[in-house]
Order: structure tokens, then sequence, then C-alpha cells
């Protein structure tokens, strides 16, 4: 039977895999009959991750890309890609007054600089395909809204969103395909540094018209469907996926 949706055959790198939305985003990917490579910075989380996997042939290797050394490196080593998926990413809550430019070049390394880098050498590179497609996990904060605090971190949400839109433009000649997924809040480890209070975060949850934050693999099924030939006609686009929360 013809899926459109299914993502056999396809090689799919996942960047921040050892966790939250990127785990969900590998195992799905993997259960669609895709072969993942999963990378991060925790060598244990990551096998777990790498223990969920469906089918055989993934692979995994431990990497800090906040450095653009280690990005280099890690190029030549990457087999050919069907599509990539951006995840690894950190939140910083801080009021504007108080942004260093150490703090904005913190999470801009992260969030901006390592998904942006990893794209254009892996094309300069010639590893990602024609008609392969790139999914950044970017989030309604700096796209459609933003909080208290958020400044730095919908900054760099918002960079990631202009890129694409001019990415898409560039290699739409390829045939290759960028879109961003643009989730509220979803329950991950992303919080437990103590950025948002647990109290704050309950409070929040109320002003969800579907009274809820999101699941990891609500977002991972919407990379599925942006990784896969069924989206083969949307690119520079932003998937919005809210619970309804900016409609208020
Ligand atoms: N959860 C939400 O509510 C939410 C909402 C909107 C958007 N997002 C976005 O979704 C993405 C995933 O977030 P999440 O909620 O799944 O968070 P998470 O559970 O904290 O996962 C973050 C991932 O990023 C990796 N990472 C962080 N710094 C890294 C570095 N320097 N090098 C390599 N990997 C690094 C972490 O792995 P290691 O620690 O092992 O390196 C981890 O796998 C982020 O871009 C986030 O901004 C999340």
């Amino acid at each position: 039977m013809n899926n459109p949706f299914t993502l056999q055959g396809k090689v799919i790198l996942v960047t921040g895999a050892s966790s939250g939305i990127g785990r969900a985003v590998a195992i799905e990917c993997s259960r669609m009959g895709a072969k993942v490579i999963i990378t991060a910075r925790n060598s244990s989380r990551l096998e777990e991750t790498f223990s969920q996997l469906e089918g055989k042939g993934h692979s995994l290797f431990t990497a800090d890309i906040s450095k653009p050394d280690v990005i280099e490196n890690m190029i030549p080593n990457l087999p050919s890609l069907d599509g990539i998926t951006h995840c690894a990413g950190i939140i910083k809550n801080i009021p504007f007054v108080y942004a260093s430019p150490e703090n904005i070049e913190e999470v801009m390394k992260i969030n901006f600089y390592a998904p942006a880098e990893i794209t254009r050498m892996s094309i300069k590179a010639k590893k990602l395909k024609r008609d392969s497609s790139v999914v950044f996990i970017s989030s309604v904060s700096g796209v459609f809204c933003s909080a208290i605090a958020s400044s730095v971190y919908s900054a760099s949400k918002g960079a990631i969103n202009g890129l694409l839109k001019g990415m898409a433009l560039d290699l739409a000649p390829k045939g290759i395909r960028v879109n961003s997924i643009n989730p509220g809040v979803v329950e991950t480890h992303i919080f437990d540094a103590d950025v948002i209070s647990r109290e704050q975060l309950e409070e929040d949850k109320k002003r969800y018209p579907l009274k809820r934050f999101g699941k990891p693999e609500e977002i991972a099924y919407a990379a599925v469907y942006l990784l896969s030939d069924a989206s083969a006609w949307i690119t520079g686009t932003n998937l919005l996926i809210d619970g309804g929360y900016t409609l208020l």
C-alpha cells in the first residue's frame, strides 16, 4: 500500500536526541522506517534513546554542537542524508536589561549558529541529497509571541525563522525543503534548570485552550510529516503546534 508519510529508505540526522522532542523525533522517525543518526552531548541518555529505536542501521555520536570545530569535524563523517531535524536547544530566562552579550552568545550558539552551520556545511559537503528536507524545531516564542524575560530566547528562534525563509528560496533549485515547527510548551526536561518555576508553569497551563501542555511525540509526528514525501510541496513555512495558545 502506498503511504506518502513513510520514511522507509530515508536517512535522517536528529540533533538534541538525548532528550525531549529530539528523542521523540528519533523514535518516531525509526518507527516510520528511517535510519536515524542521533547526536547530543550526554552519551548515556543518547544510548537510552538508541535503545528505543525500531529497526536496524541506526547510529549515534556525541558532540557539543555549540563548538564550531566540533561541527566542522562531524560533517565529513556523516553519510548522505535525506533530512535533518534540528532539535538541540537551550532556554534562558533573563530580563532584557540584564542580558549581556555573553548571555546572547551562549543561546545563539546552540539555538541559531549550530543548526545554521550544520545545514550549510552539510550542503557544501554534498551530504544533503536533492529533494531532502530540513526541519528546525523553533518555538511560538519569537515568531508568534514572547514571554517575560524571554527576549534572548525569542531572538534565537526569530533568527531561525528569518534564516529558514531565505534558505527555502536559496535551496529550492536543489529541491531541498526547509521548514520549522513552532511548539508551545511541551513537557520535556528543558525546564529542569528552574528557568521557570513549577508554579508559574501550572499557571501558564491554564491559558492553553486545550488545558494541557504538548507531548514530545505530538511534535515528532509533525516532524515525520515534514520529512516525508507527503509534504513535498511545503517549504519556507512555520507549523504552529500550540494547543491553541496563540489564539488568545
Ligand atoms: N519543551 C518546550 O516547551 C519547547 C517549546 C518550544 C520549543 N522548544 C524547542 O525544542 C527543542 C528541544 O527542546 P526540548 O524541550 O526537547 O529540550 P530538552 O529535553 O532539554 O532537550 C534539549 C536537547 O538539546 C541537546 N543540547 C543542548 N545543548 C547542546 C549542545 N551544546 N550540543 C549538543 N546538544 C545539545 C540536549 O542534549 P545534551 O544535554 O545531551 O547535550 C538535549 O538532547 C529546543 O530547540 C527548544 O528550544 C521546546
